[in-house]
């Protein structure tokens, strides 16, 4: 069956959408050895499509990492038996069983990585391995030095006390406090249970990193394929001392070579 280029790309899992009309826009992309144009369609089935000279086919040994840049009101679950929005059907697109690494709360939005991946979504999540997470901030009132102190030795929550969270350019404006906390533990509602613990309530809450991964130029509701530079830098984060160079680990150098770039 005949569907246009770019939903054909972004389906076998090499780019969004969006970047899939760009590089059919710069002629990167032919059909049975012509160059394609924006508006064309193809059957993946009959058809030779090259990507950047290379076949369409992903290997079906090759794994995904989406970041998407999550929308308020959009629920981290496969389905909501209330009928709420789910992240999932933004990257509907992309054929395959994705997982969240990790959840946001429905009104939290910003940055979500979302994979194939089981081992390597498993060692983000865990809190042994440290993956600082950045969240942007607003409670209602003037957040004093005496609160900031508390967050960046620890608070007491029901569930224990919090790892010690960094804290940095906190601004006033208009009756609101903005700020911007990391923290690498991954426990439910956690930034808003810390500052509701200390008094204040959480207006707006948008997570701006993952790791080392920012959200830059992704709109609300976007989201693209990491490179293979990323995904390896990924795998180096979460690497045991043992496994670094041991050829027969996942998490070695010789198993981050699989990972997918954006059109690899
Ligand atoms: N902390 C929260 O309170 N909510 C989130 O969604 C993420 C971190």
């Amino acid at each position: 069956m005949k569907e246009r280029l770019q939903k054909i790309i972004a389906a076998a899992g090499l780019a969004s959408r969006r970047e899939a009309e760009a590089w059919i826009e710069r002629g990167e992309v032919t059909v049975d050895g012509l160059v394609a144009h924006l508006g064309d369609k193809a059957d993946p089935s009959s058809q030779r499509i090259l990507v950047c000279g290379r076949p369409l086919a992903r290997p079906a040994s090759q794994k995904r990492y989406i970041l998407l840049n999550k929308p308020s009101g959009y629920m981290c679950t496969r389905s909501d038996p209330e009928g709420r929005a789910v992240v999932f059907s933004l990257i509907a697109d992309v054929p395959g069983r994705f997982f969240t690494v990790g959840r946001l709360d429905m009104t939290t939005e910003g940055a979500l990585l979302l994979t194939d991946d089981g081992a390597l979504a498993h060692r983000l999540m865990h809190p042994s391995f440290h993956v600082n997470k950045t969240y942007l901030v607003r409670v209602r009132g003037t957040l004093d030095r005496a609160a900031t102190e508390r967050l960046e030795r620890g608070v007491q929550l029901e569930d224990g006390l919090t790892a010690p969270a960094t804290v940095a350019n906190v601004r006033y404006s208009s009756g609101h406090t903005w700020l911007e906390i990391t923290i690498h533990e991954g426990r439910n509602r956690q930034v808003r249970r810390m500052m509701e613990a200390l008094g204040y309530s959480v207006s707006r809450l948008k997570r701006v990193s993952f790791a080392f991964l920012k959200l830059e130029s992704l709109q609300t509701g976007e989201w693209r394929f990491l490179s293979g530079t990323e995904v390896r830098r990924l795998y180096e984060l979460v690497q045991l001392p043992w496994e670094k160079g041991n050829p027969k680990s996942h998490f070695s150098n010789g198993r981050q070579q699989t990972a997918p770039g954006r059109h690899q």
